[in-house]
């Protein structure tokens, strides 16, 4: 029987046909082998919590997302997880301790994931910069803690560091690959200490029936599907294009290419052929090479903008063909690797059958089909000195997201002193599945001065007209998309033009500000009385330490229970109408789904809202009994073998819905509708100034925060000898036991709900939790089985509310100055579908932040709009309020052309004056006065 080898902290393992498709790395340290030290949330590359080391013979070790690596794609790995680095037997390792000392871990969920990331970093580069260590971190999310203790903790390693902290050298330690201990290797044999010796195809039926197929040639692909046919078939590299697109059924046949040595590295000839299984890490380094020789200097701005792919993780992992793939499969699909090569004029080498190959260009590419191909090279060419390029990509934050929109200009000038143009390559993504280059603009410039205002008119003029930017639900406006596009042009221009062609003034527009800005710094000073010690003395977080070591447990960290089942929620595909039936039939026909449970099977109250609690005026359901209050919300309950069959089952449960309506989604659109808009809190003005020389309306939203808890929703329930045995990340025990009490209409004292810690909650986890509680617990009580409930990132999303949006709108006289003589100021806030968890109760006391509220009309109104009921968020009422309130005073300055700063200052409430006005100064004379190290 054939499997795949690899070694976990030192101890050999394989895997063969009792692994299924779906088993990834991470299940199969976490659930197979039972080291629960990493930890994970998005499952899709996005947070970093299930961060592992890797090594392949004698590389360096270096960081992936275990979450995408399939089990049976670790052949000669050698694997390190955080239990490896140290515990609590063998001494914690220096990264461990310093995160924790340095206060970076909160609920120390992220924790493990950070601690691994860094090690790898060091793994790979020792010598690292504070810089770099700043700017190597993308991959890792961190909900609660900041970023600043975390970075601060880890820049200490950097050689650059005010005093460095060292790591001893692995060569030096001599770890045993057999063992993962310490040793001199003097009673081992040497031939146990390469285990992978003879590398071969590698074929194996996995337990849920797909083949998976190692091989190491491109001849063994065509072989292979020559053989098994290409009717249903993936080829598998780096397997983070999931991460994109997730995959809930694997085809038939996986052929697993990541040993394919002929589709890895680079031949520098006429041009610059990089093989297409290179991984974009290895890309990087090859960029970076080449980029020495003539013609080719400028792959150092391929290299500047390829380090903006994803992260780090999953640079190491994703590979040039499975992205570019990802595209050709996708139009939609933003590819930064795509324009890049698309504005350079870079061809592909595709392989269509077992001997004929063909040369593509990149457009080329896109249209045509590559099932039953294999994409072998991308050729990059060598650019004369006429040639000027610059590229961009704007981004929601500043690492690891995809790109707004991205873009590529690429002018060939007459000669190198010329700024004539000869020919132009103009490439954006993100406009439309089908637009690449805007070929009338190339051609308006050519033979054109590029850098003269006429010209710059003609071509935006020329530009705006063919970027014809269509609408894709989740991707950014239109109107934006257009915007940046246009100003992404014009911000090439000024990076390309020469010093005496600008305008002064308008050279900073040409800054990237990301990759100008210097190394971070901040301090974090708390005096307490020594005399008082030990009582206020700071110490290290008790639990900091088996946080950062990955030793602190969590829900989902229980052991698996004998019998255990897990669930997930089926959810509604409407957002408004009534649910008149259910149709289970090919959910439950899915292999190893148990069973099905809808509201009918609730014996008690179909509620999970605790009655009588000053956050909650009005009941929700559990699951929906008929009328569907929006979309998504559950309406059922599947039951299976694991988790991943009961999220994959839930997505076949069909609803049959009748009465289907509209939503309203927006509250702009609701708080002027008297049945969805009822008034809150008011507070009325006590002053009123008369020296108005302007009357200013405004109208702001702050739309709804998904909650991003670095856990999800997680429960398990276990029958006990008087009940059940509630684990649940919940900040709410008491909720917890009471509202399965009353679903399942069973006393209190037979619910013991245990919360030992929770993984970032930020007020999902007071409310929500309770549902998936006593989901599990009917389960339970129908089965008599114990059943695990972690509702996935999609489901955590969904089916559950947001930070309450909101809106607000003024009406705003002021002076000169800026000064507010009198304002009418209306917050509504966005409860979604119910009025629960109102924060105009806290935003009366802070509606003015820390501006003279004398002059204030302040109402507060409660909407209703058919989206999930919203719910507290970090700083719930106080931050809506506080940043509507800043709105205000950044309307004015811009209407008044008064310094934003000054406004403000006009406006303090005097109570606050002076320390406001002390601040301000130490401000100003921190960035001022001392300089940047
Ligand atoms: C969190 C995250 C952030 C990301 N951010 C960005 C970003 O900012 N910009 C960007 O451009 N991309 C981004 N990506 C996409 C990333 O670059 C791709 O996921 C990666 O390059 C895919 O490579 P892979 O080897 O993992 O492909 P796989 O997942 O293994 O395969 C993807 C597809 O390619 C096919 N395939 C693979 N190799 C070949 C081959 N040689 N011939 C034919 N078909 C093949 C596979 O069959 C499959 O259909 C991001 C991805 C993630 C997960
Ligand atoms: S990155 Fe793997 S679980 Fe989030
Ligand atoms: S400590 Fe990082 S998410 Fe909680």
């Amino acid at each position: 029987m054939e499997r795949v080898h690899f070694t976990v902290n030192g101890i050999k393992h394989s895997v063969g046909c009792e692994v299924s498709s779906d088993v990834t790395l991470l299940d199969y340290v976490r659930d197979k082998i039972g080291l629960k030290g990493t930890k994970y949330m998005c499952r899709e590359a996005g947070c970093g919590a299930c961060v592992l080391s890797v090594r392949r013979g004698d590389t360096p070790s270096y960081g992936v997302n275990s979450c995408m690596m399939s089990v049976t794609s670790c052949h000669g790995l050698d694997i390190t997880t955080i239990e490896d680095l140290g515990n609590r037997k063998k001494g914690y390792h220096a990264l461990q301790t310093t995160l924790a000392e340095d206060s970076g871990s909160q609920c120390g969920y992220c924790s493990p994931g950070w601690v691994m990331s860094m090690y790898s970093l060091l793994q790979s580069n020792p010598d690292i910069t504070m810089l770099e260590v700043e700017r190597s971190l993308g991959s890792n999310v961190c909900r609660c803690t900041g970023y600043r203790p975390i970075l601060d903790a880890f820049k200490k390693f950097a050689k650059d560091a005010p005093r460095q902290i060292t790591l001893p050298d692995i060569e030096d330690l001599h770890i045993c690959k057999k063992t993962g201990e310490e040793c001199d290797k003097s009673n081992c044999e040497e031939s146990e200490w390469c285990f992978v010796d003879k590398e071969d195809i590698i074929e194996i039926k996995l337990k849920d029936g797909r083949l998976w197929v190692r091989v190491l040639s491109v001849k063994d692909i065509f072989k292979i599907l020559t053989r098994e046919g290409d009717s249903s078939y993936m080829l598998i590299n780096g397997n983070t294009g999931k991460g994109v697109y997730p995959i809930d059924e694997y085809p038939r046949l996986l052929i697993d290419i990541s040993g394919v040595q002929e589709l890895k590295g680079y031949v520098l000839d006429q041009n610059l052929i990089v093989k297409a299984g290179t991984t974009l890490t290895e890309f990087l380094q090859i960029l970076k090479t080449v980029a020495k020789n003539e013609y080719f200097e400028y792959l150092l701005k391929i290299y500047e903008h390829v380090q903006k792919v994803a992260h780090i993780p999953v640079r190491n992992l994703g590979s040039i063909a499975g992205n570019l793939m990802l595209k050709n499969k996708n139009a939609w699909f933003v590819s930064d690797i795509f324009v890049l090569l698309e504005t350079v004029g870079a061809q592909v080498t595709i392989q269509i059958s077992s001997l004929v190959t063909r040369t593509l260009t990149m457009q080329q590419f896109l249209k045509t089909s590559m099932k039953g191909r294999v994409l072998l090279n991308v050729m990059l060419p060598p650019l004369s000195k006429e040639h000027k390029l610059v590229t961009f990509k704007v981004m929601p934050r500043s690492d690891s997201a995809r790109g707004m929109i991205n873009a590529g200009f690429l002018y060939k000038m007459k000669s190198t002193t010329s700024n004539i143009v000869d020919s132009a390559r103009i490439v954006f993504g993100n406009i439309s599945p089908t637009f690449v280059r805007a070929t009338a603009t190339e051609k308006y410039l050519k033979g054109k001065n590029l850098f003269t205002n006429d010209t710059l008119t003609t071509a935006l003029k020329t530009l705006d007209k063919e970027l014809v930017v269509e609408e894709n639900p989740g991707e950014p406006p239109v109107a934006y998309r257009k915007q940046a596009a246009l100003g992404l042009f014009y911000k090439g221009l000024l990076k390309l033009a020469p010093e005496n062609t600008v305008n002064p003034r308008y050279r900073s527009g040409a800054i990237k500000l990301h990759d100008e800005r210097p190394l971070s710094r901040g301090y974090q000073l708390f005096e307490t009385n020594p005399e008082k010690w030990p009582i206020n003395k700071p110490v290290t977080k008790v639990d900091g330490l088996i946080q950062t070591a990955g030793e602190a447990l969590y829900v989902e960290d229980l052991p698996r229970f004998h019998q255990e089942v897990f669930c997930a929620f089926a959810l509604s595909t409407v957002a408004l109408g009534d649910l008149v039936s259910i149709d289970s039939s090919k959910a439950l026909a899915y292999p190893g789904v148990i069973a099905f449970y809808s509201a009918k099977d609730i014996p008690g109250a179909n509620t999970f809202t605790m009655p009588d609690q000053l956050l909650f005026g009005s009941t929700e359901e559990i699951l929906c009994s008929g009328e569907v209050k929006y979309y998504n919300q559950p309406i059922g309950i599947i039951v299976a073998e694991s988790r991943h069959i009961a999220d994959t089952a839930a997505k076949l449960v069909v609803g049959e819905y009748t009465n289907v309506k509209e939503p309203l989604i927006d509250i702009r659109d609701a708080k002027d509708d008297p049945n969805r808009t009822t008034a809150a809190m008011t507070m009325e003005a006590t002053d009123r100034g008369e020296d108005v020389v302007k009357e200013i309306k405004g109208l702001n939203s702050i739309y709804g925060q998904y909650h991003f808890t670095i856990e999800t929703l997680v429960t398990v329930v276990n029958p006990s000898d008087q009940g059940f045995d509630v684990y649940s990340s919940t900040h709410w025990i008491e909720g917890v036991q009471m509202m399965i009490s009353k679903a399942l209409n069973i006393d209190q004292n037979r619910v013991d709900v245990h919360t030992r810690r929770v993984g970032g909650s930020y007020g999902l986890k007071l409310s929500r939790a309770n549902q998936g509680a006593i989901a599990a617990a009917l389960v339970v009580q129908k089965l008599n089985r114990p059943c695990r409930f972690i509702q996935s990132l999609t489901t955590n999303t969904r089916a559950h509310g947001k930070r309450l949006p909101c809106c607000s709108e003024f009406n705003a006289g002021v002076n000169s100055s800026g000064q507010i003589q009198h304002i009418d100021y209306n917050i509504y806030e966005d409860n979604g579908y119910t009025v629960n968890e109102r924060f105009s109760l806290i935003g009366l006391e802070v509606f003015n932040n820390a501006y003279n509220k004398s002059r204030w009309n302040y109402k507060s109104f409660d909407s209703t709009t058919d989206t999930a009921s919203n719910t507290w968020a970090r700083a719930p009422g106080t931050l809506e309020s506080i940043a509507m309130a800043e709105l205000v005073m950044e309307q004015i300055s811009y209407e008044m052309n008064l310094d934003p700063i000054d406004v403000r200052l006009a406006n303090l409430d005097q109570e606050y004056e002076s320390s406001l006005k002390e601040m301000l100064d130490t401000i100003l004379f921190t960035v001022v006065m001392v300089p940047l190290p």
